[in-house]
């Protein structure tokens, strides 16, 4: 069985931020949410162990969960000293798995490889060759190619900077080999820290042999130190999420101009332009269009939908068959039914368009309950706000509402009713009838424009 340690004590200065470097997303998830999340995809034993010092509480605050245990490491002392505040928590006969906080893209199948060879009398150890090893710990090899030992950039000479092989930092290794060696490292080297890199001499010194696997990407081990690298595994997920979805059938125009920071879930054929932003839960149907520039969030899209450029939909679901935008605004509580269009600076909230029901232009929908085959005019408004409290209007099948309507709710008009153009609708509207409320139209005879004074 697996335990899981992960590292997130330390402080990501270069961050320069507030945020626990940790807390920090890609898309969209905290760095240490990913490492969370593809631990779980482990066979992992009991609680998932989180090793926390810098911005403790508010990491605990952002990712408790039932299998999270936070360990404190009330000061950092190296690497060594973090995993050694989990010890209590490790079991002799286990493999211990060691992560890191903000090394966020690792896979779930290299890290079940590296665990495999775990044994009494082996360990396992995630290397990496670079062309620029700079800054990492470097694995050293006798003449029979076995690793005798990892020297820290700090503590290293020239021979050694010279290796490009590198520790990712990331192990596998039996409990009771970390309860014989942690409490023996020492602190004297270069950083005056206690290396968890040290084992591995100890590892030798027992006769435990030091497995090393590769990951299959290079960047499944970088870590996130700085915004600039923050910015650059953002690309990298982005595009490996991208993929993934064109190879389960996605058509999107460029890849590198897509971002889902949720989940995503699509039919057949369906088509997303550039610079679309996908967030929590977005479900689109078959043949779903979705134009540039538009933001979808925790939405349902039907069959056959076509979303236009430069729509923002959230908290919203559309049936099949309709068309939202361009320059749309579909807030939260929104549900269009078959067929229902919602056309250029358009905003609806807690509404409901029914079959086949059309507001093309320049219009605010809030709070409404609107029928079949209602035609809104442009520039339309519900008024649905005293200042106080939102009411609702309620608008019947085959209404037409004439442009320039302000219907100022709690407010009913009538199944095929008719709605004057420019008209103020404070009071029902029966079913069938004409409403015009709004000035009469004087014309003054003989008119004569002013002058200008002189
Ligand atoms: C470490 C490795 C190095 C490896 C590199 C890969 C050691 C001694 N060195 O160096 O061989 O090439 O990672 O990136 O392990 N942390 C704690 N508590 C501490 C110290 C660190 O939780 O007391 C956490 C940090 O938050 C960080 C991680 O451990 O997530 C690595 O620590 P860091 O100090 O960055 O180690 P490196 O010097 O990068
Ligand atoms: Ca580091």
């Amino acid at each position: 069985m697996l335990n899981v340690v992960v590292l997130a004590a330390g402080k990501g200065t270069r961050m320069k931020s507030n945020l626990p470097k940790v807390l920090h997303p890609i898309a969209g998830r905290p760095l240490l949410q990913h490492v969370l999340d593809t631990s779980r995809q482990l066979n992992h034993k009991g609680a998932l162990n989180v090793v926390v010092g810098h911005g403790a509480e508010q990491i605990e605050a952002a990712l408790t969960a039932e299998d999270v245990r936070f360990v404190l490491q009330a000061e950092q002392l190296g690497t060594g000293h973090a995993v050694q505040q989990a010890l209590p928590y490790v079991d002799n006969d286990e493999t211990v798995l060691v992560l890191y906080g903000d090394v966020p893209l690792i896979k779930a199948a290299t890290v079940a490889k590296l665990s495999e060879c775990v044994s009494a009398t082996s360990l396992g150890l995630l290397t990496l060759n670079l062309n620029d090893p700079n800054g990492y710990g470097r694995i050293v090899r006798n003449t029979d190619g076995d690793v005798t030992a990892i020297v820290e950039q700090k503590d290293a000479n020239d021979e050694q900077k010279a290796i490009g092989e590198v520790n990712t930092g990331i192990l596998a290794v039996r409990g009771e080999h970390l309860h014989k060696w942690l409490p023996t490292l020492s602190n004297s080297n270069a950083q005056g820290e206690y290396y968890l890199t040290d084992i591995i001499a100890l590892a030798r010194a027992d006769g435990v042999k030091i497995h090393t696997e590769q990951p299959q990407y290079e960047w499944e081990v970088l870590g996130i130190n700085n915004r600039i690298q923050q910015a650059e595994l953002e690309r990298v997920y982005q595009l490996e999420q991208a993929r993934r979805f064109m190879a389960d059938g996605l058509s999107l125009s460029d890849p590198a101009r897509f971002d889902c920071r949720g989940e995503l879930e699509f039919g057949e054929d369906v088509q997303i332009d550039i610079n679309c932003v996908f967030e929590g839960r977005v479900q689109l149907g078959n043949n779903v269009r979705i134009g540039p520039n538009c933001c979808l969030k925790d939405a349902v899209i039907g069959d056959n939908c076509v979303i236009k450029a430069n729509t923002i939909v959230e908290d919203a679901t559309l049936a099949n068959n309709c068309e939202a935008g361009p320059f749309a605004r579909l807030r939260p509580g929104t549900e269009l039914a078959n067929g229902a269009k919602v056309g250029n600076f358009v905003e609806v909230k807690k509404a409901r368009l029914g079959e086949g029901s059309k507001a093309n232009h320049l219009t605010y929908i809030g709070d409404a309950e609107i029928g079949k085959n209602v035609n809104i005019g442009a520039g339309t408004i519900t008024c649905n706000y005293d200042g106080v409290n939102k009411s609702k209007t309620e608008i019947g099948d085959h209404a037409f509402i004439g442009s320039n309507t302000s219907l100022v709710a709690p407010v009913k008009v009538g199944k095929g009713a008719t709605i004057g153009a420019g008209s103020t609708i404070t009071s029902t509207v029966p079913d069938d009838q004409l409403a015009v409320a709004r000035g009469k139209q004087r014309n003054i005879e003989g008119w004569q424009r002013p002058t200008k004074k002189k």
